[in-house]
């Protein structure tokens, strides 16, 4: 029996959500100014998202020595990136043409070419997507 999938957005329409954390440190920035996570979170917050793209702020990704960090992640068929050495004033530009490029994907996959050089270069992670219903495990 075909499953009834028409309630559910097709893949390059699911949510794509930027997950950024507030609480990193940055080397060379005063410990007392406010945290660049959280000035990424209010800069993000604050301009037009590329379509299909939503942001939310948390505290502590564990990758604290890598901050500002974020992830880019998409629904249950796309793979998630994790994102280190963020700068609010450097790179709000590229996570938004990144985000967007992400966001028309179904799987994640953006070729690299077409990749912002904040995402070719600073990540630090990925992480493919749940297991499908038709995934089995393998067998060794
Ligand atoms: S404080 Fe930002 S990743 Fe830990």
């Amino acid at each position: 029996m075909a499953k009834d999938t028409s309630d559910c957005p097709s893949p390059a329409q699911a949510p794509v959500l930027l997950t950024v954390c507030t609480t990193c440190r940055r080397d060379g920035v005063d410990p007392e100014a406010p945290r660049p996570g959280a000035l990424l979170l209010q800069a993000l917050s604050g301009t037009d998202l590329p379509q299909g793209v939503s942001v939310r702020g948390v505290e502590c990704l564990s990758a604290c020595k890598r901050g500002c960090a974020m992830i880019l992640s998409g629904g249950a068929t796309r793979w998630s990136y994790i994102y280190g050495d963020l700068d609010p004033d450097q790179h709000l530009a590229e996570i938004l043409e990144g985000a967007a490029a992400y966001a028309a994907t179904e799987d994640g996959l953006v070729p690299w070419r077409e990749r912002p050089q904040v995402f070719r270069k600073q990540s630090i992670a990925r992480i493919p997507p749940a297991p499908l219903p038709d995934d089995s495990p393998s067998q060794e």
